[in-house]
Protein backbone atom coordinates (compact mmCIF):
# COMPACT_ATOMS: atom_id res chain seq x y z
CA UNK A 1 0.00 0.00 0.00
CA UNK A 2 1.25 3.40 -1.09
CA UNK A 3 1.12 6.42 0.93
CA UNK A 4 1.06 9.63 -0.59
CA UNK A 5 1.06 13.74 -0.07
CA UNK A 6 0.11 16.06 -2.65
CA UNK A 7 -1.21 19.24 -2.61
CA UNK A 8 -5.20 19.65 -4.02
CA UNK A 9 -9.20 20.38 -3.70
CA UNK A 10 -10.69 17.51 -2.49
CA UNK A 11 -13.58 18.43 -4.19
CA UNK A 12 -12.21 16.77 -7.24
CA UNK A 13 -10.06 14.66 -6.11
CA UNK A 14 -10.81 11.06 -7.19
CA UNK A 15 -10.82 8.35 -4.62
CA UNK A 16 -13.02 6.00 -3.02
CA UNK A 17 -13.35 8.37 -0.28
CA UNK A 18 -12.61 11.27 1.88
CA UNK A 19 -11.65 11.44 5.02
CA UNK A 20 -12.63 14.31 7.16
CA UNK A 21 -11.78 14.21 10.96
CA UNK A 22 -14.33 16.16 13.29
CA UNK A 23 -14.01 17.93 16.40
CA UNK A 24 -17.12 17.32 19.06
CA UNK A 25 -19.16 20.79 19.21
CA UNK A 26 -17.26 22.80 17.20
CA UNK A 27 -18.09 24.51 14.69
CA UNK A 28 -17.61 23.47 11.22
CA UNK A 29 -15.08 25.33 9.40
CA UNK A 30 -11.94 24.98 7.13
CA UNK A 31 -11.70 21.71 4.99
CA UNK A 32 -14.69 20.63 7.05
CA UNK A 33 -16.94 23.51 6.08
CA UNK A 34 -16.37 23.72 2.48
CA UNK A 35 -17.19 20.09 2.67
CA UNK A 36 -20.49 21.08 4.08
CA UNK A 37 -20.95 23.49 1.83
CA UNK A 38 -20.41 21.57 -1.37
CA UNK A 39 -22.72 18.60 -0.09
CA UNK A 40 -25.95 20.87 0.70
CA UNK A 41 -25.23 20.50 4.71
CA UNK A 42 -24.92 16.84 4.72
CA UNK A 43 -22.55 17.14 7.56
CA UNK A 44 -24.19 19.67 9.31
CA UNK A 45 -27.77 17.69 8.59
CA UNK A 46 -25.78 15.11 10.22
CA UNK A 47 -25.14 16.47 13.01
CA UNK A 48 -28.38 18.49 13.80
CA UNK A 49 -30.56 14.96 13.77
CA UNK A 50 -27.75 13.56 16.37
CA UNK A 51 -26.93 10.85 14.83
CA UNK A 52 -22.89 12.28 14.61
CA UNK A 53 -21.78 14.02 17.17
CA UNK A 54 -18.10 13.97 16.69
CA UNK A 55 -17.02 12.14 19.48
CA UNK A 56 -14.19 9.87 19.69
CA UNK A 57 -13.36 7.25 17.11
CA UNK A 58 -17.54 7.75 16.05
CA UNK A 59 -17.91 7.33 12.43
CA UNK A 60 -20.42 7.54 9.61
CA UNK A 61 -20.36 7.78 5.77
CA UNK A 62 -21.88 10.10 3.60
CA UNK A 63 -22.67 9.35 -0.18
CA UNK A 64 -22.03 12.74 -2.01
CA UNK A 65 -24.00 11.74 -5.30
CA UNK A 66 -21.83 13.97 -7.81
CA UNK A 67 -21.65 16.86 -5.15
CA UNK A 68 -17.66 16.17 -5.38
CA UNK A 69 -15.46 13.95 -7.58
CA UNK A 70 -15.19 11.21 -4.67
CA UNK A 71 -18.18 9.28 -4.28
CA UNK A 72 -18.03 8.98 -0.48
CA UNK A 73 -17.47 11.02 2.46
CA UNK A 74 -16.09 9.23 5.45
CA UNK A 75 -15.80 11.44 9.09
CA UNK A 76 -14.46 10.05 12.13
CA UNK A 77 -14.93 11.80 15.23
CA UNK A 78 -11.71 13.33 17.00
CA UNK A 79 -13.44 14.33 20.44
CA UNK A 80 -13.12 17.99 22.13
CA UNK A 81 -11.04 19.78 20.34
CA UNK A 82 -9.05 20.46 23.59
CA UNK A 83 -8.39 16.76 24.30
CA UNK A 84 -6.73 16.01 21.22
CA UNK A 85 -4.01 13.99 21.92
CA UNK A 86 -1.63 11.88 19.14
CA UNK A 87 -2.85 8.86 20.48
CA UNK A 88 -6.41 10.22 20.27
CA UNK A 89 -5.26 10.43 16.14
CA UNK A 90 -3.75 7.15 15.94
CA UNK A 91 -6.88 5.52 17.20
CA UNK A 92 -9.57 7.61 15.27
CA UNK A 93 -7.51 7.37 12.02
CA UNK A 94 -6.76 3.35 12.82
CA UNK A 95 -10.57 2.50 13.51
CA UNK A 96 -11.91 4.25 10.09
CA UNK A 97 -9.39 2.93 7.94
CA UNK A 98 -9.84 -0.88 9.01
CA UNK A 99 -13.53 0.28 8.63
CA UNK A 100 -13.39 1.26 4.76
CA UNK A 101 -10.94 -1.77 4.13
CA UNK A 102 -13.40 -4.05 5.30
CA UNK A 103 -15.98 -2.42 2.57
CA UNK A 104 -13.83 -3.31 0.26
CA UNK A 105 -12.46 0.04 -1.11
CA UNK A 106 -9.10 0.43 -2.50
CA UNK A 107 -8.19 4.41 -2.41
CA UNK A 108 -8.78 6.88 0.49
CA UNK A 109 -7.65 10.63 0.52
CA UNK A 110 -7.08 12.22 4.21
CA UNK A 111 -8.12 15.83 3.50
CA UNK A 112 -6.04 17.82 6.09
CA UNK A 113 -6.77 21.62 7.34
CA UNK A 114 -4.10 24.41 6.44
CA UNK A 115 -1.32 24.22 8.69
CA UNK A 116 -2.21 20.79 10.12
CA UNK A 117 0.55 19.61 12.45
CA UNK A 118 3.42 17.56 11.17
CA UNK A 119 2.70 15.53 14.11
CA UNK A 120 -0.71 15.02 13.38
CA UNK A 121 0.23 13.37 10.21
CA UNK A 122 3.02 11.20 11.22
CA UNK A 123 0.24 9.47 13.55
CA UNK A 124 -2.26 9.46 10.90
CA UNK A 125 0.34 7.78 8.48
CA UNK A 126 2.18 5.35 11.33
CA UNK A 127 -1.53 4.67 12.45
CA UNK A 128 -3.14 3.31 9.13
CA UNK A 129 -0.15 1.26 7.94
CA UNK A 130 -0.27 -0.32 11.53
CA UNK A 131 -4.30 -1.14 11.48
CA UNK A 132 -4.05 -2.26 7.87
CA UNK A 133 -1.46 -5.04 8.58
CA UNK A 134 -2.37 -8.53 8.15
CA UNK A 135 -0.09 -11.49 7.91
CA UNK A 136 -1.47 -14.12 5.25
CA UNK A 137 1.74 -15.61 4.49
CA UNK A 138 1.26 -18.83 5.37
CA UNK A 139 -2.44 -19.20 3.42
CA UNK A 140 -3.54 -20.45 0.20
CA UNK A 141 -6.91 -20.23 0.53
CA UNK A 142 -9.46 -17.66 0.24
CA UNK A 143 -7.03 -15.05 -0.62
CA UNK A 144 -9.21 -13.49 -3.56
CA UNK A 145 -11.48 -12.78 -0.55
CA UNK A 146 -8.85 -10.53 1.18
CA UNK A 147 -9.27 -7.14 0.93
CA UNK A 148 -6.85 -4.01 0.78
CA UNK A 149 -6.14 -0.71 0.58
CA UNK A 150 -3.65 0.15 -2.32
CA UNK A 151 -3.22 3.93 -1.29
CA UNK A 152 -3.97 6.51 1.56
CA UNK A 153 -3.40 10.09 -0.19
CA UNK A 154 -2.77 13.26 2.12
CA UNK A 155 -4.57 16.06 0.80
CA UNK A 156 -3.00 19.27 1.74
CA UNK A 157 -4.03 22.86 0.57
CA UNK A 158 -0.65 24.74 -0.10
CA UNK A 159 3.15 23.69 -0.83
CA UNK A 160 4.19 24.94 2.76
CA UNK A 161 2.54 22.63 4.38
CA UNK A 162 2.73 19.48 1.88
CA UNK A 163 6.72 19.89 2.81
CA UNK A 164 5.90 19.63 6.45
CA UNK A 165 3.40 17.08 6.07
CA UNK A 166 5.43 15.13 3.85
CA UNK A 167 8.18 14.66 6.49
CA UNK A 168 5.88 13.77 9.28
CA UNK A 169 4.35 10.88 6.72
CA UNK A 170 7.76 9.56 5.76
CA UNK A 171 8.69 9.20 9.44
CA UNK A 172 5.22 7.82 10.58
CA UNK A 173 5.40 5.15 7.22
CA UNK A 174 8.95 4.49 8.23
CA UNK A 175 7.99 3.51 12.00
CA UNK A 176 5.01 1.44 10.85
CA UNK A 177 6.88 -0.65 8.52
CA UNK A 178 9.44 -0.94 10.89
CA UNK A 179 6.81 -2.40 13.39
CA UNK A 180 5.17 -4.31 10.63
CA UNK A 181 8.05 -5.56 9.99
CA UNK A 182 8.37 -6.78 13.99
CA UNK A 183 5.20 -8.24 13.51
CA UNK A 184 5.97 -10.41 10.55
CA UNK A 185 8.89 -12.03 12.27
CA UNK A 186 6.90 -12.89 15.57
CA UNK A 187 4.23 -14.53 13.81
CA UNK A 188 6.01 -16.37 11.86
CA UNK A 189 6.05 -20.20 12.71
CA UNK A 190 8.97 -21.35 14.59
CA UNK A 191 9.81 -23.56 11.46
CA UNK A 192 9.89 -20.88 9.18
CA UNK A 193 11.72 -18.70 11.50
CA UNK A 194 14.81 -20.65 12.86
CA UNK A 195 17.57 -18.59 13.90
CA UNK A 196 19.64 -19.33 11.04
CA UNK A 197 16.75 -17.94 9.37
CA UNK A 198 16.43 -14.54 11.42
CA UNK A 199 20.03 -14.28 10.89
CA UNK A 200 19.73 -14.51 6.93
CA UNK A 201 16.72 -11.68 7.74
CA UNK A 202 18.53 -9.38 9.40
CA UNK A 203 21.23 -9.38 6.89
CA UNK A 204 18.61 -8.37 4.34
CA UNK A 205 17.22 -5.68 6.49
CA UNK A 206 20.94 -4.35 6.63
CA UNK A 207 21.60 -4.01 3.06
CA UNK A 208 18.20 -2.83 2.44
CA UNK A 209 18.28 0.28 4.93
CA UNK A 210 22.48 0.71 5.03
CA UNK A 211 22.98 -0.56 8.50
CA UNK A 212 26.59 -2.82 9.36
CA UNK A 213 25.59 -6.29 9.84
CA UNK A 214 27.80 -8.98 11.48
CA UNK A 215 26.35 -12.56 12.27
CA UNK A 216 28.52 -15.11 14.81
CA UNK A 217 27.90 -18.61 13.53
CA UNK A 218 28.69 -21.85 15.99
CA UNK A 219 31.99 -21.63 15.53
CA UNK A 220 32.45 -18.42 15.81
CA UNK A 221 30.47 -18.77 19.11
CA UNK A 222 32.53 -21.59 20.37
CA UNK A 223 35.92 -19.49 19.31
CA UNK A 224 34.07 -16.26 21.58
CA UNK A 225 32.90 -17.88 24.04
CA UNK A 226 29.54 -17.39 24.07
CA UNK A 227 28.77 -20.30 26.08
CA UNK A 228 25.35 -19.83 28.03
CA UNK A 229 24.07 -19.09 23.95
CA UNK A 230 25.25 -22.50 22.37
CA UNK A 231 24.55 -24.35 25.91
CA UNK A 232 20.77 -23.17 25.35
CA UNK A 233 20.78 -24.19 21.91
CA UNK A 234 22.98 -27.31 22.18
CA UNK A 235 19.31 -29.66 22.67
CA UNK A 236 18.15 -28.25 19.02
CA UNK A 237 19.26 -29.11 16.20
CA UNK A 238 19.25 -25.85 14.62
CA UNK A 239 22.12 -23.71 15.56
CA UNK A 240 22.10 -20.69 17.13
CA UNK A 241 23.25 -16.94 15.98
CA UNK A 242 24.64 -13.87 17.00
CA UNK A 243 23.51 -10.80 15.32
CA UNK A 244 25.15 -7.35 15.32
CA UNK A 245 23.42 -4.34 13.39
CA UNK A 246 24.86 -1.16 13.46
CA UNK A 247 23.72 2.83 12.47
CA UNK A 248 27.12 4.46 12.08
CA UNK A 249 26.29 7.78 12.01
CA UNK A 250 28.36 10.94 9.87
CA UNK A 251 30.88 13.00 12.44
CA UNK A 252 32.66 11.90 15.38
CA UNK A 253 32.02 11.37 19.00
CA UNK A 254 28.23 10.18 19.00
CA UNK A 255 27.07 8.51 21.61
CA UNK A 256 26.20 4.85 21.31
CA UNK A 257 23.00 3.39 22.34
CA UNK A 258 22.48 -0.66 22.38
CA UNK A 259 19.20 -2.57 21.66
CA UNK A 260 19.28 -6.05 23.03
CA UNK A 261 16.88 -8.76 21.84
CA UNK A 262 16.23 -12.05 23.35
CA UNK A 263 15.58 -13.76 19.94
CA UNK A 264 14.09 -17.58 20.88
CA UNK A 265 12.70 -18.93 18.05
CA UNK A 266 10.91 -21.60 19.74
CA UNK A 267 10.67 -21.81 23.28
CA UNK A 268 9.80 -25.38 24.22
CA UNK A 269 11.21 -25.11 28.05
CA UNK A 270 14.24 -27.64 27.05
CA UNK A 271 13.97 -30.14 29.66
CA UNK A 272 12.28 -27.73 31.81
CA UNK A 273 9.34 -28.64 29.45
CA UNK A 274 6.61 -26.80 29.23
CA UNK A 275 2.76 -28.23 28.96
CA UNK A 276 1.69 -28.26 25.54
CA UNK A 277 -0.86 -25.20 26.19
CA UNK A 278 2.75 -23.23 27.68
CA UNK A 279 4.32 -23.65 24.44
CA UNK A 280 1.27 -22.93 22.05
CA UNK A 281 2.68 -19.66 21.56
CA UNK A 282 6.30 -20.08 22.30
CA UNK A 283 6.80 -19.15 18.82
CA UNK A 284 6.78 -15.14 19.57
CA UNK A 285 9.61 -15.80 22.41
CA UNK A 286 11.84 -14.01 19.70
CA UNK A 287 9.32 -10.58 20.13
CA UNK A 288 12.07 -8.99 21.48
CA UNK A 289 14.46 -9.48 18.67
CA UNK A 290 12.26 -8.89 16.23
CA UNK A 291 11.59 -5.25 18.11
CA UNK A 292 15.26 -4.72 17.63
CA UNK A 293 15.14 -5.98 14.22
CA UNK A 294 12.40 -3.41 13.29
CA UNK A 295 13.60 -0.76 15.42
CA UNK A 296 17.20 -1.00 13.30
CA UNK A 297 15.48 -0.91 10.52
CA UNK A 298 13.71 2.49 10.92
CA UNK A 299 16.88 3.89 12.28
CA UNK A 300 18.20 2.91 9.21
CA UNK A 301 16.02 4.90 7.15
CA UNK A 302 15.47 7.89 9.57
CA UNK A 303 19.25 7.76 10.45
CA UNK A 304 19.53 9.63 13.74
CA UNK A 305 22.63 11.04 15.23
CA UNK A 306 23.27 9.15 17.04
CA UNK A 307 25.78 5.35 16.81
CA UNK A 308 23.16 2.24 17.28
CA UNK A 309 23.83 -1.18 17.93
CA UNK A 310 21.72 -3.70 17.95
CA UNK A 311 22.30 -7.63 19.69
CA UNK A 312 20.23 -9.96 19.14
CA UNK A 313 20.98 -13.65 20.68
CA UNK A 314 18.94 -16.11 18.67
CA UNK A 315 18.75 -19.59 19.97
CA UNK A 316 15.95 -22.43 19.86
CA UNK A 317 15.34 -23.76 23.71
CA UNK A 318 14.56 -27.71 22.50
CA UNK A 319 14.77 -31.13 24.77
CA UNK A 320 17.06 -33.67 24.13
CA UNK A 321 19.63 -35.91 24.54
CA UNK A 322 22.40 -33.08 23.80
CA UNK A 323 20.28 -30.54 25.70
CA UNK A 324 21.81 -28.83 29.07
CA UNK A 325 20.54 -30.25 32.20
CA UNK A 326 18.98 -28.36 35.32
CA UNK A 327 21.84 -28.93 37.40
CA UNK A 328 24.48 -27.57 34.69
CA UNK A 329 26.82 -24.81 35.47
CA UNK A 330 27.95 -22.94 32.43
CA UNK A 331 30.50 -20.08 31.99
CA UNK A 332 28.99 -16.67 30.15
CA UNK A 333 30.77 -14.36 28.10
CA UNK A 334 32.47 -12.15 30.42
CA UNK A 335 33.54 -15.34 32.87
CA UNK A 336 31.05 -15.26 35.32
CA UNK A 337 29.28 -19.11 35.78
CA UNK A 338 25.48 -19.25 36.30
CA UNK A 339 23.87 -22.54 37.59
CA UNK A 340 20.95 -23.69 35.56
CA UNK A 341 18.26 -25.22 37.74
CA UNK A 342 15.70 -24.71 35.25
CA UNK A 343 16.14 -24.84 31.66
CA UNK A 344 12.79 -22.91 30.62
CA UNK A 345 14.45 -19.66 32.29
CA UNK A 346 16.65 -19.39 29.37
CA UNK A 347 16.30 -15.83 28.38
CA UNK A 348 18.14 -15.07 30.77
CA UNK A 349 20.77 -17.57 29.87
CA UNK A 350 21.23 -16.37 26.16
CA UNK A 351 21.02 -12.36 27.28
CA UNK A 352 23.83 -13.09 29.59
CA UNK A 353 26.24 -13.63 26.90
CA UNK A 354 24.48 -10.65 24.84
CA UNK A 355 24.52 -8.22 27.98
CA UNK A 356 28.24 -9.20 28.21
CA UNK A 357 29.23 -8.61 24.62
CA UNK A 358 27.31 -4.96 24.87
CA UNK A 359 30.21 -3.88 27.36
CA UNK A 360 32.62 -3.96 24.28
CA UNK A 361 30.69 -0.62 23.18
CA UNK A 362 31.12 1.08 25.89
CA UNK A 363 27.30 2.79 25.52
CA UNK A 364 25.65 5.19 27.14
CA UNK A 365 22.63 3.41 27.45
CA UNK A 366 21.68 -0.56 26.91
CA UNK A 367 18.25 -1.43 26.62
CA UNK A 368 17.08 -5.52 26.18
CA UNK A 369 13.76 -6.54 25.56
CA UNK A 370 12.45 -9.50 26.34
CA UNK A 371 9.72 -11.99 26.63
CA UNK A 372 11.47 -13.05 29.67
CA UNK A 373 8.66 -13.82 32.41
CA UNK A 374 4.93 -14.79 32.49
CA UNK A 375 4.68 -13.30 35.86
CA UNK A 376 4.65 -9.80 33.75
CA UNK A 377 1.54 -10.89 32.55
CA UNK A 378 0.03 -11.70 36.15
CA UNK A 379 1.52 -8.33 37.11
CA UNK A 380 1.14 -5.34 34.61
CA UNK A 381 -1.48 -7.36 32.23
CA UNK A 382 -1.07 -6.45 28.07
CA UNK A 383 -1.58 -2.46 29.47
CA UNK A 384 2.38 -2.21 29.62
CA UNK A 385 5.73 -4.00 29.67
CA UNK A 386 7.74 -3.94 33.13
CA UNK A 387 11.16 -1.53 33.06
CA UNK A 388 13.40 -2.59 35.45
CA UNK A 389 17.14 -1.06 35.55
CA UNK A 390 20.12 0.46 36.76
CA UNK A 391 19.82 3.96 35.82
CA UNK A 392 17.06 6.39 36.60
CA UNK A 393 17.68 8.90 33.66
CA UNK A 394 17.61 6.25 31.36
CA UNK A 395 14.25 5.04 32.77
CA UNK A 396 13.24 8.86 32.50
CA UNK A 397 14.04 9.05 29.03
CA UNK A 398 12.03 5.77 28.42
CA UNK A 399 9.32 6.92 30.30
CA UNK A 400 8.83 9.84 28.13
CA UNK A 401 9.43 7.61 25.01
CA UNK A 402 6.59 5.68 26.35
CA UNK A 403 4.51 8.17 27.21
CA UNK A 404 5.01 9.70 23.01
CA UNK A 405 4.56 6.04 21.66
CA UNK A 406 1.76 4.86 24.05
CA UNK A 407 4.03 1.87 24.13
CA UNK A 408 3.58 2.10 28.03
CA UNK A 409 6.39 1.14 30.17
CA UNK A 410 5.52 0.27 34.01
CA UNK A 411 8.97 0.00 36.67
CA UNK A 412 9.19 -2.68 39.04
CA UNK A 413 12.24 -2.19 41.79
CA UNK A 414 15.13 -4.43 41.04
CA UNK A 415 16.76 -3.80 44.63
CA UNK A 416 20.25 -5.75 45.73
CA UNK A 417 18.18 -7.21 48.24
CA UNK A 418 16.77 -9.30 45.68
CA UNK A 419 19.91 -10.90 44.70
CA UNK A 420 19.63 -13.22 47.87
CA UNK A 421 16.57 -14.75 45.98
CA UNK A 422 19.40 -15.68 43.06
CA UNK A 423 22.55 -16.90 45.15
CA UNK A 424 23.44 -20.35 43.82
CA UNK A 425 25.71 -22.40 46.51
CA UNK A 426 27.90 -23.91 43.75
CA UNK A 427 27.85 -20.70 41.03
CA UNK A 428 28.21 -17.10 40.92
CA UNK A 429 25.01 -17.24 40.07
CA UNK A 430 21.72 -19.45 39.53
CA UNK A 431 18.92 -18.63 37.04
CA UNK A 432 15.92 -18.85 39.00
CA UNK A 433 14.91 -17.59 41.95
CA UNK A 434 12.21 -19.41 44.83
CA UNK A 435 8.70 -18.81 42.79
CA UNK A 436 8.28 -15.23 44.24
CA UNK A 437 9.11 -11.60 42.35
CA UNK A 438 9.46 -14.11 39.35
CA UNK A 439 9.52 -10.93 36.85
CA UNK A 440 12.49 -9.30 39.37
CA UNK A 441 14.31 -12.28 39.61
CA UNK A 442 14.80 -12.37 35.72
CA UNK A 443 16.18 -8.49 35.95
CA UNK A 444 18.36 -9.36 38.78
CA UNK A 445 19.98 -12.28 36.74
CA UNK A 446 20.45 -9.96 33.97
CA UNK A 447 21.59 -7.24 35.99
CA UNK A 448 24.77 -9.44 37.28
CA UNK A 449 25.84 -9.15 33.48
CA UNK A 450 25.00 -5.66 32.55
CA UNK A 451 27.88 -3.90 34.00
CA UNK A 452 29.60 -0.77 33.30
CA UNK A 453 27.54 1.09 31.50
CA UNK A 454 23.73 2.43 32.17
CA UNK A 455 21.17 -0.67 31.81
CA UNK A 456 17.39 -1.07 31.47
CA UNK A 457 15.52 -4.23 31.38
CA UNK A 458 12.02 -4.19 29.23
CA UNK A 459 10.32 -7.44 30.31
CA UNK A 460 7.24 -7.55 26.95
CA UNK A 461 5.74 -10.94 27.44
CA UNK A 462 2.68 -9.28 28.54
CA UNK A 463 2.68 -6.74 25.53
CA UNK A 464 4.54 -8.51 22.77
CA UNK A 465 1.14 -10.27 20.98
CA UNK A 466 -2.28 -10.90 21.56
CA UNK A 467 -3.12 -7.44 22.81
CA UNK A 468 -6.57 -6.41 23.16
CA UNK A 469 -7.78 -3.15 22.66
CA UNK A 470 -5.94 -0.81 20.49
CA UNK A 471 -7.40 0.29 17.54
CA UNK A 472 -4.94 0.43 15.61
CA UNK A 473 -3.04 -2.60 16.41
CA UNK A 474 -6.04 -5.02 16.52
CA UNK A 475 -5.75 -8.38 18.75
CA UNK A 476 -4.47 -11.46 17.21
CA UNK A 477 -0.59 -12.12 16.94
CA UNK A 478 2.37 -10.00 16.93
CA UNK A 479 2.28 -6.07 17.98
CA UNK A 480 5.82 -4.89 17.23
CA UNK A 481 5.76 -3.67 20.78
CA UNK A 482 9.04 -1.77 21.67
CA UNK A 483 10.15 -0.89 18.10
CA UNK A 484 8.25 2.52 18.11
CA UNK A 485 9.75 3.27 21.97
CA UNK A 486 13.37 2.38 20.83
CA UNK A 487 12.78 4.35 17.47
CA UNK A 488 11.24 7.60 20.12
CA UNK A 489 14.35 7.12 22.34
CA UNK A 490 16.88 7.02 19.44
CA UNK A 491 15.03 9.48 17.68
CA UNK A 492 15.25 11.79 20.82
CA UNK A 493 18.84 11.36 22.02
CA UNK A 494 20.53 13.86 24.40
CA UNK A 495 23.68 12.93 26.37
N1 LIG B 1 9.42 -17.36 27.31
C1 LIG B 1 9.07 -17.65 28.66
C2 LIG B 1 8.25 -16.54 29.32
C3 LIG B 1 6.82 -16.44 28.89
C4 LIG B 1 5.88 -17.30 29.41
C5 LIG B 1 6.43 -15.47 28.04
C6 LIG B 1 4.56 -17.17 29.05
C7 LIG B 1 5.12 -15.32 27.69
C8 LIG B 1 4.17 -16.18 28.19
C9 LIG B 1 10.35 -17.82 29.50
O1 LIG B 1 11.43 -18.35 28.83
C10 LIG B 1 10.00 -18.72 30.63
O2 LIG B 1 9.64 -19.83 30.38
N2 LIG B 1 10.07 -18.21 31.84
C11 LIG B 1 9.71 -18.94 33.00
C12 LIG B 1 10.73 -18.63 34.06
C13 LIG B 1 10.66 -19.56 35.24
C14 LIG B 1 11.08 -20.95 34.85
C15 LIG B 1 11.56 -19.02 36.34
C16 LIG B 1 8.31 -18.52 33.44
O3 LIG B 1 7.97 -17.35 33.31
O4 LIG B 1 7.57 -19.38 33.86
ZN1 LIG C 1 11.44 -20.46 28.80
ZN1 LIG D 1 11.50 -17.98 26.76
Amino acid sequence: MQINVKVGDFKTEPADAIILGIFEDEPLVSVVGAADEATDGAISALIDTGDFKGEHKQTALLYTRDAITASRIALVGLGKNEDLDIEKVRQAAGKLVQELRDMGLKTVVIALAPETPPEIAQAAAEASRLALYQFNQHKTEGLDKVKALDAITFLVTDEATKSLVEEGVAIGDAIAKGTNLARDLSNQPPNHLTPTLLADKAVEVANEVGLKCEIFDLAQLQEKGFRTLIGVSQGSVEEPRFIILEHIPDGEGRDTVAFVGKGITFDSGGLSLKSGSGMMDMKHDMSGAAAVLGAMHVVGVLKPDLHVVGLIAASENMPSATAQRPGDVVETYGGKTIEILNTDAEGRLVLADALGYAAHYNPKAAVDLATLTGAVVTALGNLACGMMGTDDALMDKIRTAADKTHERVWELPLWDDYDELIKSDIADVKNIGDGTAGTIVGAAVLKKFAEGYPWVHLDIAGTAWDVKGSSYIPSKGGTGYGVRLLVQLARDWTS
